[in-house]
């Protein structure tokens, strides 16, 4: 029987996936949510935010794969079937890409270009002496898999870069980080710090207005992961007082953000609709057609994230 791999997503391509993935696994049955295809050959689903209650009819599935790197909005769900492994998108291309975004926003707080668009309205030459880039301590809270390379590339810029994540890390040529007892010292060293942490139980609320109080006077402030994980209102009030200096923010707790929401008319202020990075069909289905492999093999799948840690 073929084994039948079942596509739904508000937001991807189905085509663009189907077209991947056929390169990949020339003999994978692919089908979308709503065409016509038997249920009991489903064992794959790759889905984005599927309906409630989409995973009940598939009896002998064997891989959720989220069409994404963050699992917070699936792993939450409660329609989850038990037992059936979880992965995230694996990608070359989205890491370069979040890396290359990241770079983009220390960057712009770094050689401070936010003061210069700011004397251009007023037709200002404006002299700010450049510092050197090692003089300015970045910090990437989250070294996983897209935080670690975002990590090395403002390293090779020549940043002085540190990492905080939550067990110990060792040959990343980054300084590391661990645990809740490292978080003080980790934050008081951060002249940019940039959030790239799952949103889990553990970190939701993780950057109050205490922690952010930790942080250099004045701090540069960037968040490509979740915005759950700072308090909204602590973060408004940091921008406020001058405690944040600049903040480059892609992610809200609430998406679309508002448009009666304070950060729209902050100067200090660079807001993007969470485009940081996204997936590619072309280089992540290579990784999907690898545990299909190894599922069709009778081997367990590689990659599979700890649905109870949520990540
Ligand atoms: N804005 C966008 O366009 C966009 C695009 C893609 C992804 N994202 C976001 O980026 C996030 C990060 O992606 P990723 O692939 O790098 O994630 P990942 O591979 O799952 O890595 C997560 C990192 O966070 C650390 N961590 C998790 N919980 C922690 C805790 N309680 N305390 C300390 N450290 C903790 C982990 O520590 P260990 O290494 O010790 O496990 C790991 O280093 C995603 O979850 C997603 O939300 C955003």
């Amino acid at each position: 029987m073929a084994d039948t791999l079942v596509f739904s997503s508000p937001l991807d391509d189905p085509d663009a996936w189907e077209g991947a993935l056929r390169e990949a696994l020339p003999d994978l049955d692919f089908r979308r949510d709503g065409d016509d295809f038997d249920p009991d050959a489903v064992r794959y689903a790759l889905v984005w935010a599927p309906p409630e209650g989409f995973f009940a009819r598939f009896r002998n599935l064997q891989l959720i794969i989220n069409l994404g790197a963050g699992v917070d909005a699936l792993v939450a769900r409660t329609d989850l079937p038990p037992g059936v492994a979880v992965t995230r998108l694996h990608d070359p291309l989205m890491a370069r890409m979040m890396g290359s975004f990241v770079l983009f926003s220390v960057l712009r707080i770094a050689r401070d270009i936010p003061a210069f668009e700011a004397a251009q309205r007023r037709r200002e030459w404006r002299f700010i002496e450049p510092r050197p880039l090692e003089r300015t301590r970045v910090g990437i809270m989250g070294l996983g898999e897209l935080g670690l390379h975002a990590a090395q590339e403002c390293a090779r810029q020549g940043f002085s870069v540190r990492g905080w994540s939550r067990s110990p890390k060792d040959g990343t040529g980054i300084a590391c980080f661990s645990g809740h007892d490292a978080l003080p010292d980790f934050l008081s060293g951060c002249d940019i710090l940039v959030v790239m942490l799952p949103k889990t139980p553990e970190t939701v609320g993780l950057l109050n207005a205490e922690r952010l109080a930790l942080l250099p006077r004045g701090a540069g402030f960037v968040n490509v992961a979740r915005g759950a994980i700072v308090d909204q209102q602590a973060l408004v009030a940091a921008l406020r007082s001058g405690q944040i200096g600049q903040a480059v923010l892609d992610v809200f707790e609430h998406e679309p953000l508002p448009p009666d929401d304070p950060l729209w008319s902050m100067e200090n202020v660079l807001i993007t609709p969470h485009v940081a990075s996204i997936a590619l069909p072309g280089s992540a289905s290579t990784q999907i057609a690898e545990n299909i492999g190894r599922l069709r093999r009778g081997d367990a799948v590689v990659g599979a994230i700890d649905v109870a840690r949520g990540y």
